[in-house]
């Protein structure tokens, strides 16, 4: 293979790499990996290292690496018509194609998609779409959006407030102040240990009342929430959350945007999360499985009632002064189309709620009763397990001692990638859904090996 030797070099001299330790990365202290292949659940590094990708990219990946039915559908699209915007009507046969089968397999109440790039500017998009309907209703105090402590929508601007970690605060100065957030449903991470699932999440509900008596319900346009936190710590809610939650939004006419980015077709072994948990949002956002990654394309599903406003805002004001010049992208929405194809052809959804709960049940099997180990938790393709200094008296770690980090840099030793989840010692799995029960059982005996390592 012909190398240029230099590549690594200009990578640290030239490559702003995102969520990146900016200074350690350019002083070639921090770790560096050049891609170049990927098979099923595996990837390769120019270095020929092959590693089980057990987090599917950023849970993206999720029909597996090196599919060729997406690659040629992808160049068949380059080739043929490799753009034509989508604005004042235009269209290109895949993205219409797209959005058809994505209403087909959306909650019942979807009613039209609009097409981004990526889960951040759907969620910007969503933002804008509920102050447009307010405003058309003529409710222009109703504009504040609740978002979770924990939860995971994005780094822009308003995306970046939304986000409920500090990290994407600190320094930024957001969250911006239209922002505001509410506790997470974080079970394991309760104040008071001797509560109860269901006092757990009556809490939660009286919390958010307090916000929204506190703000004025006439001023809160949205409640923005993951139906799994991702980021956050992938954290499943507690049993009732979501029922519960949706009553007091129903209640003050504040509407629910579902971010399936992560969720949405399939990781959680229903089609969207929403189906899993019993959500009739109003706006659903998705990026990531839409494609599997193997092409930028994210969306924005709105809901008939969402729509029949903003349909009424455009006759009284003229086209909708919203969009990007890649919106609808005929060669993401190839990809899209070639993607959802295939999840339907190898049963891939089935296939992530079943090896997802072997995985699941594998990991408490190996690591349930370890003395670090706090929780072990997950739905479908997503399974996390937390660590704790003392599991009694659920103690954490100080997060200067960075046990997530080292246990999952034990683990990449051994060839599996996991993810050091940015808040807390968690280590995250999210793989691809066609793994296999022997792949599952690989993740699990070296996440079992790493954790002795460093931990005993
Ligand atoms: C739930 C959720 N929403 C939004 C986003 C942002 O998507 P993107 O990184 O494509 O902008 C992510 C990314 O991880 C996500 O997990």
């Amino acid at each position: 293979m012909l190398r240029n030797d230099q590549l690594e070099q200009w990578d640290r001299d030239t490559f702003f790499h995102p969520s990146t330790h900016l200074a350690q990365f350019a002083r070639g202290e921090a770790p560096q990996r050049v891609l170049t292949g990927g098979q099923g659940c595996h990837i390769e590094d120019r270095d020929g290292n092959r590693l089980l990708d057990a987090f599917a990219g950023l849970y993206c990946v999720n029909v597996g690496y090196g599919r060729q039915e997406i690659a040629e559908a992808i160049a068949d699209q380059a080739r043929e018509l490799a753009y034509y915007h989508a604005y004042v009507g235009h269209g290109t046969e895949a993205s219409i194609t797209l959005a058809k089968m994505i209403l087909d397999r959306a909650p019942e109440n979807m009613s039209k998609v609009y097409f981004g790039l990526g889960g951040s500017d759907a969620n910007e998009t969503n933002v804008k779409l509920v102050w447009y309907y307010n405003n058309v209703l003529g409710r222009p105090e109703k504009k504040k959006i609740i978002s979770r402590w924990r939860g995971y929508h994005g780094s822009g601007l308003v995306t970046g407030s939304l986000t409920g970690l500090e990290l994407f605060h600190k320094k930024f100065d957001l969250p911006l102040a239209q922002v505001i957030h509410t506790d997470a449903p974080y079970y394991f991470r309760r104040d008071d240990l001797s509560q109860t699932e269901a006092q757990f999440v009556a809490q939660c509900v009286a919390s958010l009342e307090e916000l929204i008596e506190a703000e004025g319900a006439d001023t809160i346009a949205a409640f923005i929430g993951e139906p799994v936190l991702g980021t956050g710590g992938i954290v499943p809610p507690p049993a009732g959350y979501w029922e519960a939650i949706q009553k007091v939004l129903a209640k003050h006419d504040i509407l629910l945007i579902a971010d399936e980015v992560v969720t949405g077709f399939g990781r959680l072994g229903s089609m969207f999360g929403s189906d899993h948990y019993g959500m009739t949002p109003d706006i659903i956002t998705i990026a990531k499985g839409l494609t599997s990654a193997y092409a930028p394309l994210s969306g924005s599903i709105v809901s008939d009632k969402v729509w029949k406003v903003l349909e009424q805002g455009t006759d009284e004001l003229g086209p909708i002064g919203h969009g990007w010049t890649y919106s609808a992208h005929p060669v993401g929405a190839a990809a899209g189309v070639a993607n959802l194809k295939l999840i339907d052809d190898l049963n891939l959804v089935q296939n992530a709620g079943e090896v997802g709960a072997y995985l699941n049940a594998a990991m408490a099997d190996a690591l349930g009763d370890h003395a670090n180990v706090g929780d072990i938790r997950g739905e479908g393709m997503l399974c996390a397990v937390e660590f704790v200094k003392d599991r009694d008296g659920r103690a954490f770690f100080d997060a200067a001692d960075k046990v997530g980090p080292q246990v999952a840099a034990a683990l990449l030793e051994q060839g599996v990638i996991g993810r050091a989840m940015p808040q807390g010692d968690i280590l995250g799995f999210a793989p691809p859904f066609c793994l296999t029960r022997a792949e599952a059982d690989e993740v699990v005996a070296k996440t079992a090996k790493a954790v002795h390592s460093v931990l005993g």
